[in-house]
């Protein structure tokens, strides 16, 4: 199992560095003033579909009998009970407004069990990987959550879904948690978001409604680096409810969610 884990991880880091690689030098420099166009949108719309099919297209080659899991609509079973859950492009705002933080995010899943996590963060010069059971690093250093501190101190990262029904709902949870905490960020990668709970640049993160590409890699990362993840009370995290945290502020923060009906509509 050790090599296999060993084999997905350097599939995987090749993988999102070609695609981060493409992405970053592919961007047109006039995206960010043109981006209230449609074409500024049509161009992020192909450059996600042409950084999934290139990284398809790079497990299709190397590992042919896995399936594969793709927000631009890979969808394979495969043979071998391995299977790639991809987002070529986590954080499609920021991309289109040249903003620094998005991502390609990879994890390599068995047996309903995530054994690798990549993020890679082009524009930040970072990669965060996770191998089940033996820790994450951001590029080759140890990734560590930072100590839980009081619920009041944390900074909290969230984000907002794209269905129009549910923004309300979520901002109105983020106006009543503004005052109990230190503050709150919507970095605009989920992914992102998750390392950033793996490498102390936030206490905590949560998130309603999100996809399997957006937190499968991220989620891994985070647990490997000290965090708790979950949903709901004594559920696991799904793309219905995510959260993480350290020990002890994941717990606060659970509760303050479900006091605030964080999951009710
Ligand atoms: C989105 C980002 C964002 C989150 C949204 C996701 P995408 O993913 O992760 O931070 O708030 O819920 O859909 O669409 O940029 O891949």
């Amino acid at each position: 199992v050790t090599d296999l884990k060993a084999e997905l991880l350097g599939v995987a880091l090749e993988a999102a560095h070609r695609a981060g690689a493409f992405l970053r030098d592919g961007r047109p420099d006039d995206l960010g003033v043109a981006a209230t166009k449609t074409s500024a949108v049509d161009v992020v719309t192909e450059m996600d579909i042409a950084s999934e099919k290139l990284i398809t297209d790079f497990f299709a080659e190397r590992r042919p009998a896995d399936g594969v899991l793709g927000e631009e609509g890979a969808s394979s079973e495969g043979s071998s009970g391995v299977q790639w859950v991809i987002d070529p492009i986590d954080g499609t705002v920021n991309y289109l407004y040249g903003r620094p933080d998005w991502s390609v995010s990879i994890a390599a899943r068995k047996d309903g069990e995530t054994l690798v996590g990549v993020v890679h963060a082009p524009m930040r010069g970072e990669t965060y990987r996770a191998v089940l059971g033996e820790g994450a690093f951001v590029n080759d250093k140890p990734a560590h959550t930072r100590p839980a501190p009081p619920f009041e101190q944390a900074l909290v990262g969230t984000g907002f879904g794209y269905v129009a029904q549910r923004r309300a709902q979520q901002a109105e949870v983020a106006r009543q948690l503004i005052p109990l905490v230190r503050d709150i960020r919507r970095g605009g990668s989920a992914a992102i978001d998750l390392c950033d709970v793996a490498l102390g640049r936030l206490d905590a993160y949560y998130e309603r409604g999100l996809n399997p590409w957006d937190f499968a890699a991220g989620d891994l990362v985070a647990r490997e680096a000290g965090a708790l993840t979950g949903g709901r009370p004594g559920e696991a995290l799904t793309g219905e409810l995510a959260i993480a945290a350290p020990p002890g502020l994941f717990e606060d923060l659970q509760g303050r969610l479900e006091e605030l009906g964080a999951w009710h509509d």
